[in-house]
């Protein structure tokens, strides 16, 4: 069982990675071999809708993005994990999810699974905290995940949010978001 972390915070240590590092650790814990990316040390350009992946279903443009489709294809297991950023996941993130437009294509136009063969479906957990306590805060952001898991073919296996939570590192005050986020990395193996 192959877990992939993507964290989406250009915040090194903040709230976010903390939590996937805790979901990561709880995936290990369960035999998991674990991989993470840190989308903001990586150079991933946004899509620039050439439609050059139209007929191939690969991006053209040769950046970090193309290592990033070869982790995406090889894993079993997906965490996501963003801030809020203006009501929606982070610029790093979106990036990296609209350069997945490739394999929008390869699933919807060229009829093949976007992420490879597999037996076993793939499953997707997401990570989010945001600075205030607004009621629908996570909801754009829950939107864009959950359409990208959609056209991966990645299953939905929710989601760890915490409103209210800023400062860096402030998760760590919370009284049970690690442990929850360990646990969560756990089940997410063994589901
Ligand atoms: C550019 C930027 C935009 C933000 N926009 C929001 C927002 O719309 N709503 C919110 O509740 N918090 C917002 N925040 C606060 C972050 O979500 C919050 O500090 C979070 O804990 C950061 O997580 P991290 O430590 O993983 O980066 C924003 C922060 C930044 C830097």
């Amino acid at each position: 069982m192959r877990v992939l972390g993507i964290a989406g915070s250009p915040r090194r240590g903040g709230n976010t990675d903390r939590l996937l590092a805790e979901v990561m650790k709880g995936a290990a814990n369960q035999g998991a071999e674990t991989k993470t990316i840190v989308l903001s040390r990586l150079k991933i350009a946004p899509c620039q809708h050439c439609d050059a992946c139209l007929e191939t279903g690969r991006c053209k443009v040769k950046d970090d993005m193309q290592m990033v489709y070869g982790e995406l294809e090889r894993a079993d297991r997906i965490v996501l994990a963003s801030p809020i950023h203006f009501m929606g996941v982070t610029a790093q993130a979106k990036a990296m999810i609209d350069r997945c437009q490739a394999l929008w294509v390869r699933k919807y136009r060229l009829k093949q699974p976007p992420l490879g063969n597999r037996q076993v479906p793939r499953k997707g957990l997401f990570i989010s905290v945001g600075g205030t306590k607004l009621a629908n805060l996570f909801e754009p952001a829950l939107a864009t995940v959950k359409s990208l898991f959609r056209v991966l073919d990645i299953a939905y296996a929710g989601e760890l949010l915490f409103s209210g939570v800023d400062e860096k590192g402030a998760i760590a005050k919370h009284p049970d978001a690690l442990y929850n986020a360990f646990l969560a990395g756990q089940r997410l193996v063994e589901e």
